[in-house]
C-alpha cells in the first residue's frame, strides 16, 4: 500500500533550509507520495479568544485557511514539521496556527494516527531560543505521535544540507518510519516527560516551563521526578474539559460584573486608527 508524507514548512523562503531539509528527510524515508504545505502560502488570522470552538459542534468563526491546513494534514500517514527560528522563537505563521489549538480538538483522534517528526532551524545554535521546545509541544498537543526532533544550525539557505546534517536527516527519516527508533538528540538537559529544554528553577527543583513536570537534577540523575502528563490525552482532556470549559461557564455567570468593568475602562485612552495622529485627542485630522 502506498504511503504518504506531508512536509509542513514554516519559512516564506522557497527552497530554503526548511523546505530542502524536509525534502531530504522525506527522500530518505522512501515513502511514495511526498507533498509540501507551505504555511506562508495560506492565510492564518489571529485567534479571537471567543472560546466558541470549545463546543465541538461549533467551528471557529475566523474565516481563513486553518481548517483546510488541518484537514490536509489528516490525509497523510506522516508529517514532517520544518520550522525556522525567528527572533528566538518559532516563526510567526507557525505560532498563528498554534494559537488556534482549542479548535483542533475534534481532529485529535485523526492526528493520533499520524507519525510526525520535527526539524527546527536557526542560524546560530546559541540563538535557538525556545523554538524547538515550543514546536514540539504544539505537535504533541495537536495529537501527533512525535518520534523525532532535531535542531539544525543553518544560517544561509542550503546550509542545512551540509554533510554534517545528512545523518540527522537519515535518523529523522528512520524515526518517522520506525517508532521503535526514536531520535531526539540534545546537548543540553531535557525534560524526561516532554523533551523541552526550558526550565524554571524554584529552590532546588527544575520545573519544565512547558509541561510543568518537575524534579531535582543531581549528579546526572533526576530525583523525585513528578510527571505532569500534560501532553498526554488524559492531560489534554483534563485541561480543556476539566479547567477551560468550567472557566468559560464561570465567565458567562459573571457577565454583569464584566459589563460594569468594561463600562469603567472603555473611554480611557485615545484609540489609534490610521486616521489619528500620534498624541492627538483622537479627532480626525485635516
Ligand atoms: C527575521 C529572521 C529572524 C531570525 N532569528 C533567528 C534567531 O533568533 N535565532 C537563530 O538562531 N536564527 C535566526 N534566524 C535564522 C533562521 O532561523 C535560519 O536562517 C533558518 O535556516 C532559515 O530557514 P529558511 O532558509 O528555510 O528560511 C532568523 C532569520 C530571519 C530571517
Amino acid at each position: 500500500m502506498a504511503t504518504s508524507v506531508l512536509l509542513v514548512t514554516g519559512s516564506f523562503r522557497r527552497l530554503g533550509n526548511c523546505e530542502m531539509f524536509a525534502k531530504e528527510v522525506a527522500v530518505q524515508t522512501q515513502i511514495d507520495q511526498i507533498a509540501v504545505l507551505r504555511l506562508t502560502d495560506f492565510t492564518l488570522k489571529p485567534c479571537m479568544g471567543c472560546y466558541r470552538c470549545l463546543n465541538p459542534e461549533h467551528r471557529c468563526q475566523v474565516k481563513d485557511d486553518l481548517y483546510f491546513i488541518l484537514e490536509t494534514m489528516t490525509a497523510y500517514d506522516h508529517v514532517i514539521f520544518s520550522i525556522p527560528t525567528y527572533v528566538l522563537g518559532p516563526v510567526g505563521q507557525f505560532k498563528l496556527m498554534a494559537d488556534r489549538l482549542a479548535c483542533m480538538s475534534g481532529l485529535y483522534p485523526a492526528f493520533q494516527r499520524i507519525g510526525a517528526v520535527s526539524a527546527v532551524f536557526g542560524g546560530i545554535e546559541s540563538w535557538r531560543g525556545v523554538t524547538q521546545s515550543m514546536v514540539n509541544a504544539v505537535i504533541r498537543m495537536m495529537g501527533f505521535r512525535l518520534t523525532g526532533s532535531a535542531f539544525i544550525e543553518a544560517a544561509l539557505p542550503g546550509e542545512s544540507l551540509d554533510e554534517a546534517h545528512i545523518p540527522v536527516a537519515r535518523a529523522l527519516a528512520e524515526a518517522l518510519c520506525n517508532p521503535d527508533k526514536p531520535f531526539f538528540p540534545s546537548k543540553t538537559l531535557v525534560c524526561p516527560s516532554c523533551g523541552s529544554d526550558l526550565f524554571f528553577v524554584q529552590e532546588r527543583r527544575l520545573i519544565c516551563a512547558l509541561c510543568d513536570s518537575s524534579g531535582e537534577y543531581r549528579d546526572g540523575a533526576w530525583l523525585s521526578f513528578h510527571d505532569s502528563g500534560r501532553f498526554s490525552e488524559k492531560g489534554f482532556v483534563e485541561h480543556f474539559e476539566g479547567w477551560l470549559k468550567p472557566k468559560v461557564i464561570e465567565y458567562a455567570g459573571k457577565k454583569d460584573y464584566h459589563r460594569m468593568l468594561r463600562e469603567r475602562y472603555k473611554d480611557i485612552g485615545v484609540k489609534i486608527t490610521r486616521k489619528t495622529a500620534p498624541l492627538s485627542d483622537g479627532s480626525e485630522g485635516e
